[in-house]
């Protein structure tokens, strides 16, 4: 499994706290079968400009980093086996700004160095500015645009949301969360048999009331849908993935 959405990274939002909990986090995601990460902390262009960041997140990267060398080291001596990381990429969480669609550096916010960008809408209602911004990133910034977790705005202005569920070249991620809760379950099986969800992520924020969750979500599916959409959610991860690098 690859998980496109979490907030592993120590320090930086209201994810992990510590070094300690980010190694917690990952050891969690790998136990459950997952062998990439995209490492996707909150982006607020109010609070914080593009440079800042991207240097924040470097900071909490590398220490991340260091503290899981030296964990795999301190257990290679231990002579415990079987004690690795899923492989990380870094990325942001871009909530959405009016006027977005027209950043010059937003491009510097992708997933690794693809053109991948996980954009969080707004909770506020939804505009027909919000599509002509998704729509300009896409045709003016060259970016492939990923909507994070579409199961929060299931009840934003059904005509706009239908017409962003129908754009092309419009990717949409959903949340493990949401098929593991019953309240919405039901309606993102639904997309999701329709083929309209095309990646999926645990959001993971700690190891208790927001942990990685992504193999729950994923028996889940299996159980009421079988596996063809795992297959194609697979298949657009890898894709995702190989366009980091
Ligand atoms: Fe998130």
């Amino acid at each position: 499994m690859i998980d496109v959405h979490c907030h592993v990274l120590p320090g930086i939002d209201d994810g992990s706290k510590n070094v300690e909990m980010s190694i917690q986090m990952l050891r969690e995601s790998k136990a459950q079968g997952v062998e990439w990460m995209c490492f996707t902390p909150h982006f607020y262009a109010d609070m914080i400009d593009p440079q800042s960041f991207l240097l924040k997140r470097n900071q909490a990267a590398q220490l991340l980093l260091k503290k899981m060398k030296e964990t795999e080291t301190e257990h290679i001596n231990d002579s415990i086996e079987g004690i690795s990381f899923p492989g990380f990429v870094l990325g942001a969480e871009v909530h959405y700004y009016r006027g977005i669609g027209r950043s010059e550096d937003i491009g510097k916010l992708c997933i690794g160095n693809s053109r991948y960008l996980l954009l969080e809408p707004t909770f506020r209602s939804w505009t027909p500015a919000f599509l002509e911004d998704v729509r300009s990133l896409r045709d003016e910034m060259d970016l492939k645009v990923i909507i994070a977790h579409i199961e929060r705005y299931l009840d934003q202005d059904k005509h706009l949301v239908r017409e962003l569920l129908d754009e092309q070249g419009i990717y949409i991620q959903s949340n493990a969360e949401a098929f593991i809760d019953r309240k919405t379950r039901k309606k993102v099986m639904k997309l999701l048999s329709e083929g309209r969800i095309d990646l999926l992520g645990s959001d993971c924020h700690n190891m208790t009331y927001r942990p990685p969750n992504l193999l729950d979500g994923w028996e889940i599916i299996e159980d009421k849908l079988g596996t063809d959409e795992l297959r194609r959610i697979e298949r657009n991860s890898r894709e995702l993935i190989a366009q980091t690098v």
